[in-house]
């Protein structure tokens, strides 16, 4: 048992839209419970969350910053097989040890760990602490997810996850369909495809001993779903606040907001594609590009420097003065600035809660995971946005038009602003400490009473 003030140690997937949540619950638990929260990171993530904030130290916003070898080398690309090979390989043995550590100063109440980072779960049971699971993304995607043995055993997918049947995806009752490609785990190259699976059957297999799991989602974002789930205990916090300080693997160009602040109200088209997308290719991002163009609106696009071999010849010079390209913006700044009409999002989870929670209606293109979930979420269940079909210019062009063209009146723009607004105010309800806190206490009390087995 801890002594003094309690300790969580929370070890999020090292990938911006998992520390993000994680460091939202980490702020939480320390602020409104009173624990001492350490958020644990591979060195490789470490050392960009001290580059890119001027202020970050080992102590954020009452969040401690704890640091463990990854094996990974300078000038290393790291990609999801170098994470993967880190987090089974290297990371775990560095966990325990620092677990251990603790030992003599109190102890650990509770290890929260990211789904995604499954490997720490085996850790904190070997060091007999209680252990919870993190899901920083939907209930309906964690359904999914969790559904795949009984998928698989319902002969609906394959044992490499291939769709055997048209409706596969849409076993799970009052869920928004979704196409048979869409299934999270078959976005990808195709050779990584398998692999991709399997590291979701050996997270699924490794959270099966879970006793709680905690969700950055809110009660009503999925109407009409039956929730069959009795094990892990489900603890909904979300939305966590995303108002606290979050740290970022890049630093914030910070002109965005200046040049925002010359626009007309609800003018602006955001373009980001958050965190952690395989590039869409050349071709696409021309097409993006010409479509915005085409629109007439001003916009302001996140575009890493990787992407931009893929604008069209003198395209800067022809919009100069209409549009801005930065690398790495202040995202939840800008989708609080009036400026912004829409939000051209390829449907991150986090982008999501935060541009509603902000009242932006949503033009989407969905690339990876999650995002064809919330993307049905998004169009089919709160109709808050529009789905492109393909990334192509006329697409884009009318895309912005139906959504930014008269915010106020009985159009279609007009009646996706009034149900944004109705979804923030029920996301802000629980976000504004009612039925999130509840389920924070819940959770504290589960802790409380915690015996080991
Ligand atoms: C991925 C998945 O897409 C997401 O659905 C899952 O829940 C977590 O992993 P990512 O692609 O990074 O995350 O998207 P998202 O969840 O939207 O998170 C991106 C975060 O980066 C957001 O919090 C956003 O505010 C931030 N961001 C993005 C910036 O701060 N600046 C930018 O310029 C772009």
């Amino acid at each position: 048992m801890v002594e003094g003030r309690p300790r969580i140690v929370f070890v999020p997937y090292p990938a911006q839209g998992h520390i993000t949540p994680m460091f939202h619950l980490a702020h939480a638990m320390h602020h409104q419970h009173g624990f001492e929260s350490i958020l644990v990171n591979p060195n490789f993530i470490h050392n960009r969350l001290i580059a890119s904030s001027s202020g970050a130290t080992e102590d954020n916003h009452g969040v401690i910053y704890a640091n463990i070898p990854d094996g990974l080398h300078d000038g290393e690309s790291i990609d999801f097989f170098a994470i993967s090979h880190a987090m089974e390989n290297h990371m775990p043995c560095h966990l325990e040890r620092l677990l251990k550590s603790f030992e003599t100063v109190g102890g650990v109440s509770c290890v929260i760990v990211d789904l995604l980072a499954s490997w720490a779960v085996g850790v904190a049971e070997r060091c007999r602490i209680p252990v919870a699971g993190f899901w920083p993304a939907m209930l309906g995607t964690y359904r999914l997810i969790s559904g795949v043995p009984d998928m698989i055993y319902r002969g609906l997918i394959d044992k490499n996850g291939t769709p055997l049947q048209e409706d596969a995806t849409n076993f799970i009752k009052g869920q928004p369909k979704l196409n048979p490609e869409e299934l999270p785990w078959l976005i990808g190259s195709p050779s990584s495809k398998r692999s991709r699976f399997a590291f979701w059957l050996r997270t699924i297999d490794r959270c099966k001993s879970l006793r709680w799991l905690i969700l950055n989602t809110f009660h009503g974002e999925e109407t009409n779903t039956e929730n069959s789930l009795s094990s892990p205990r489900i603890f909904c916090v979300g939305p966590l606040p995303t108002h606290s300080p979050t740290p970022t693997l890049w630093s914030e160009d910070g002109i965005c907001i200046e040049w925002l602040d010359k626009q007309s109200p609800s003018s602006v088209v955001y373009v980001s594609f958050g965190s952690w997308v395989d590039p869409i290719g050349d071709d696409k991002v021309a097409e993006l590009a010409l479509g915005l163009e085409a629109s007439g609106k001003p916009f302001l696009w996140v575009l890493s420097t990787a992407w931009r071999s893929g604008l069209p010849k003198g395209y800067l010079d022809r919009v100069k003065g209409r549009g801005i390209l930065v690398s790495w913006a202040p995202q939840r700044e800008v989708l609080g600035h009036d400026a912004v009409g829409c939000y051209l999002m390829h449907c991150g989870w986090n982008s999501t809660i935060e541009a509603v929670e902000r009242g932006k209606r949503l033009l989407c293109y969905p690339v990876a995971g999650d995002q064809f979930v919330n993307c049905a979420y998004i169009v089919d269940v709160w109709k808050v946005g529009v789905r492109l079909g393909k990334l192509e210019r006329r697409e884009v062009e009318e895309g912005v038009k139906r959504l930014m063209d008269g915010c106020c009146g009985d159009g279609e723009g007009g009646k996706m602003m009034r149900r944004v607004m109705v979804l923030k105010e029920q996301m802000m309800g629980r976000c504004g400490r009612l039925g999130a806190d509840a389920e924070l206490n819940a959770f504290v009390d589960a802790l409380a009473n915690w015996t080991l087995d």
